[in-house]
């Protein structure tokens, strides 16, 4: 779905004329919307699934327009303390250099820029006591320096949307340290590029999972791509990120 979604990449892989590239982007890739509708669906079922939310947080990893996440705050009032925090983390510029991935996407696909996504969520009334946006592309170093700064709780949910394994990695390795038993992960692009261990979300997952001994159950798998995962035993880590 994500790789159908992203028509300016696809174009631009196939040599499409310029012209027909920019009515793609003005009359397509526009608007105040999910990429992915089952997103959308899989995060009422992990807000339905989770009970855990005192002291925790919501993270999501792949941003785009600000829809998910302007819809996760929206649906999950009422459900949620007042001050539950929700962390949206894009570089804003979209995805990076791939290899591991590049038959299927490249530098600068599915791109928001930083602005827009702050008027789409003000817009629709988003409450930015509860939102938090940090911006930059997923590095260890990025995770790092941010986490000097910000204090970021134990995982409620964290919604994992950033489509290339590359950019997996890290965002794995920043979770880590944050998961506890109950912390649900939802990949929105886990079965994308044929359901290959050897490609995107769910390679990373797996080598993540090997390397240190996180143990989840699979609670649920939507559409052609979503899968969600609840967390039994933590991952076994040297030292805290
Ligand atoms: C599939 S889109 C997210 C779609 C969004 N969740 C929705 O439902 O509309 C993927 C997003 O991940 C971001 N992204 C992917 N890899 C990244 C990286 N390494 N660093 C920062 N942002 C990244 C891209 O900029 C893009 O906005």
């Amino acid at each position: 779905m994500t790789a159908i979604a992203n028509l300016t990449g696809i174009a631009k892989r196939m040599g499409v004329a310029r012209p027909i590239k920019r009515w793609i982007q003005a009359n397509v890739e526009t608007g105040f919307h999910s990429l992915s509708p089952d997103l959308l669906v899989a995060v009422v079922r992990a807000l339905e699934e989770q009970t855990d939310f005192e002291g925790r947080a919501y993270y999501e990893f792949g941003v785009f327009r600000g829809y998910s996440l302007w819809f996760a705050e929206q649906i999950s009032r009422g459900r949620t303390p007042k001050d539950f925090q929700f962390h949206g983390f894009d570089s804003f510029q979209g995805l990076p250099e791939t290899r591991v991935d590049a038959r299927f996407f490249g530098r600068g696909d599915l791109t928001a820029g930083y602005n827009r996504v702050r008027d789409n969520l003000t817009r629709f009334g988003a409450d930015w006591s509860r939102i938090q946006l940090h911006k930059g592309f997923y590095s260890d170093p990025f995770f790092s320096e941010l986490s000097s700064r910000v204090t970021f709780d134990p995982v409620s949910i964290a919604v994992i949307d950033v489509v290339v394994y590359e950019s997996c990695v890290p965002v794995l390795n920043f979770l880590g340290p944050r998961l506890v038993p109950g912390s649900i992960l939802v990949f929105d692009d886990f079965n994308d590029m044929g359901r290959s261990d050897l490609h995107g979300e769910r390679r990373a997952f797996k080598e993540y999972t090997e390397r240190t001994g996180l143990e989840t159950e699979q609670i649920f798998e939507l559409g052609f791509e979503c899968v969600a995962f609840r967390v039994k035993t933590p991952p076994r880590l040297a030292s805290p990120a």
